[in-house]
């Protein structure tokens, strides 16, 4: 049901850290307007509500859909739950899904949101919005361009676990590397017992003293590398084992003729070139960093298009949720079976959640 202004209305479903961009985002998109918000913790859906104006309060997502019919349900829900409720607003006719990255806690459950949205004609996208931005697109013409030559290694260090943060260096190496499918991946994690005089990290949990994020048991360092099918290797340095120093999804490609760094998202400038001609580092222009809410806007309204004129064009859509959640999986199998493992990945489970019964983890 469109608005009285002819943009398709959505609801937040989840309005706690990256809710909260979502609804300065959808302030911001020309196609999509914010219809209502929700969350289990009505308070938070609440606060969220009295920061953006007066609008309906939900802590029950299925009542929220059957009252408001919108358009389109973002979810910021934790990773766990992503999965059941993508399948239940899929059931219950959107006719788009904004699920945030990553796209569900296993390959199982990531492949039950597709079958669930291609049967409602539900268009599902993964929220990996970095491969949208500016120094991305740049970085990635820059490549297809020949500006470095051929390239042989694309590297990205980040803070964080390998699921929840790596997750998003692993969809920009993808992005940067064109999408190529993956041969096989090498990795592996390790976690250390919560320790009670140090802080636990964010948006963590302690069971059993063991760290757990967003329902997923998680590493305190981790390190992967694979190959691409085109021959180009990428290696991920991620959480404790990241590269000191560097800034949130700090990305190095490369090639035989030079190097391009994006020294992470709040770097300015944010894409650097080095090649013979340039002599040391010197910025590409046009490549400051980007405004988050900016970011999310444009892809509420790219989203809004692709459902208008029933295409599937998106950049974020499911199918490269799905490829980079392979990866991620691929890694901690990986690690698991102390081997190399080659795509297409057969381990529906979560191997960390395997391990961790084990005892292993
Ligand atoms: N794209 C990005 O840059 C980005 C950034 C941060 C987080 N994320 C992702 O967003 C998701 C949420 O992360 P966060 O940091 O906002 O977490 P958060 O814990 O701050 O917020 C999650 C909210 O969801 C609510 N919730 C849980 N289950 C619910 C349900 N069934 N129905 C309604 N509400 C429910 C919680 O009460 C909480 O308020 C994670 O998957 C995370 O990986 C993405």
């Amino acid at each position: 049901m469109t608005s009285r202004h002819g943009r398709l209305r959505a609801v937040i479903v989840g309005c706690g850290g990256i809710g909260k961009t979502h609804a300065r985002s959808l302030d911001r998109s020309e196609a999509v307007e914010r219809a209502g918000l929700c969350d289990v913790d009505r308070q938070v859906a609440e606060a969220l509500a009295h920061a953006h104006g007066q609008e309906a309060v939900y802590t029950d997502m299925a009542r929220m859909l059957a009252e408001l019919r919108p358009d389109i349900v973002t979810l910021g829900v934790p990773t766990s739950a992503h999965a059941a409720l993508t399948v239940q607003a899929a059931q219950a006719g959107v006719k788009g899904i904004l699920c945030e990255k990553p796209m569900a806690k296993n390959l199982a459950e990531a492949r039950r949101m597709i079958d669930a949205c291609r049967e409602s004609g539900t268009h599902l996208i993964v929220n990996h919005q970095r491969r949208t931005t500016l120094p991305l697109r740049r970085m990635r013409e820059l490549i297809v361009d020949g500006a470095i030559g051929d390239v042989t290694l694309i590297r990205a260090s980040c803070p964080g676990d390998i699921l929840t943060d790596g997750t998003h260096a692993i969809d920009s190496m993808r992005y940067l590397a064109g999408d190529a499918p993956v041969d096989w991946v090498f990795g592996n994690v390790y976690r250390t017992p919560v320790d009670p005089a140090k802080p636990i990290g964010k948006g963590c949990v302690d069971v059993g003293g063991w760290r757990y994020r967003h329902g997923c048991p998680i590493e305190n360092g981790g390190f992967a590398l694979w190959q691409f099918a085109t021959g180009v290797r990428a290696e991920l340095l991620c959480g404790e084992l990241r590269i000191p120093g560097r800034g949130y999804q700090d990305y190095t490609v490369f090639g035989d003729a030079g190097e391009l760094w994006r020294p992470g998202d709040a770097r300015d400038p944010n894409l650097l070139l080095r090649t013979d001609a340039t002599g040391g580092w010197k910025p590409v222009q046009g490549c400051a960093p980007e405004d988050t809410a900016d970011t999310f806007a444009a892809n509420y309204d790219r989203l809004a298009r692709d459902i208008q004129r029933g295409v599937s064009e998106h950049p974020l859509a499911a199918e490269n949720g799905l490829r980079a959640l392979e990866i991620i999986m691929a890694i901690y199998e990986s690690a698991r079976l102390r081997s190399r493992v080659s795509l297409p990945l057969d381990q529906d489970e979560l191997p960390t959640d395997i391990m961790a019964r084990d005892g292993t983890f």
